[in-house]
């Protein structure tokens, strides 16, 4: 149970963290201060460097998820608050997937082509789903938080 809440905590930290820190920090940094072309460049690496940590912690969030459910015997019998995470979770997960197979596949192919106004489209197609994933993963930490106190 300890090991199974660090590694989902953890895991969580890595993914939110990450993407408040791509999306609040650097992106308006990296707009303000670089050409399209390089901006791209940078994007390129920064994801290609952090969505292999992402697909660690959507592997490792629903496996220490469902062990963490062994108090209450399952989830049939879990509080409203992890039904909440779950739903949450599993958004998440979809979305990053979509990301991963669908604008980030194509932000590399457009950028191998030279393409960079294209590349630019489908960087701004990842920039808006990740704000997503980064508001759902507040208010997922936030339901898995403060939910048992409030929730039922
Ligand atoms: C995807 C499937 C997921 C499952 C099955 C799951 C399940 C659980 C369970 C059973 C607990 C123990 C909570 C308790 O006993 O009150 C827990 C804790 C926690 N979960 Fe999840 N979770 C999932 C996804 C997520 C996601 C996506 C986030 C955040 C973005 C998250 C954040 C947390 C946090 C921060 C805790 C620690 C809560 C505490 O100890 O106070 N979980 N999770």
């Amino acid at each position: 149970m300890g090991l199974s809440l660090a590694l989902h905590v953890l895991s969580i930290i890595i993914w939110v963290g990450g993407m408040f820190f791509a999306y609040m920090i650097l992106r308006p940094v990296a707009a303000s201060q670089l050409e399209p072309a390089v901006r791209l460049k940078l994007w390129r690496g920064t994801f290609g460097s952090f969505f292999p940590w992402v697909w660690v912690a959507i592997v490792l969030t629903p496996l220490t998820g469902i062990m963490l459910t062994s108090p209450y015997n399952g989830f049939g019998n879990s509080p409203v608050h992890i039904h909440i995470m779950t739903t949450l979770g599993i958004i998440m997960m979809l979305i990053f997937m979509h990301v991963y197979f669908a604008p980030f596949k194509k932000l590399k192919q457009h950028l191998d082509a030279g393409d960079i106004p294209a590349a630019a489209g489908k960087l701004n197609q990842i920039r808006i789903l990740v704000g997503i994933n980064t508001l759902l993963g507040g208010l997922t930490v936030i339901v898995a938080t403060a939910g048992k106190y409030y929730l039922l």
